[in-house]
């Protein structure tokens, strides 16, 4: 019987561990996507004024870097990580592939800015710049909430 009892304690204590432990999970996975997407609006805001002073220099960079984290955009994402303190709709996971081809959006469009930026011309960096926030909006009205959902 004291077996028992002690085996339960035993059972209820690596239980509590194992869920505690998921929820530090999903907090780390929703910081550290939220993280990467607060520096892609850095980037985006940089890009803005840079374009207005026409340094295509900074805009090649940071458009390259916007290159970059859309790469890390998927992974980010595990499948149903929708606890915790996140605007991640379900939708993401129920059109994984439109998701994905949201990022892949993203990344084309940086590219294309950067291409411009390295070439100077200035009628394909304000388009390219148009691209790159409608690459974010568009992913935005279709699988961000409104609110955190906590
Ligand atoms: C493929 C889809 C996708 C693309 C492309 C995308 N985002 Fe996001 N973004 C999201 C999702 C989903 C969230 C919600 C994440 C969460 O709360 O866990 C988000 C959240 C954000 C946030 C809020 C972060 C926070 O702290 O809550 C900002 C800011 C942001 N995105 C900026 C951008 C910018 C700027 C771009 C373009 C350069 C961009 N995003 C491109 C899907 C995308």
């Amino acid at each position: 019987m004291v077996q028992r009892k002690l085996l339960w304690a035993g059972l209820v204590a690596v239980a509590s561990l194992f869920i505690s432990s998921q929820l530090f999970a999903q907090a780390d996975v929703n910081e550290k996507r939220q993280k990467l997407m607060k520096g892609q609006s850095a980037a985006a805001k940089a890009i803005k004024g840079a374009a207005e002073a026409k340094d295509y220099a900074t805009i090649e960079t940071k458009a390259k870097d916007l290159m970059g984290s859309s790469e890390k955009i998927g992974d980010l994402f595990p499948k149903g990580s929708t606890a915790g303190k996140t605007k991640a709709k379900a939708d993401i996971w129920d059109k994984w592939d439109d998701f994905g081809k949201g990022a892949s959006k993203l990344g084309k469009a940086a590219g294309e800015l950067a291409k411009a930026a390295g070439e100077k011309d200035d009628a394909k960096v304000q388009a390219g710049v148009k691209a790159v926030s409608g690459a974010c909006g568009g992913c935005h009205k279709a699988f961000r909430a409104e609110k955190y959902s906590e």
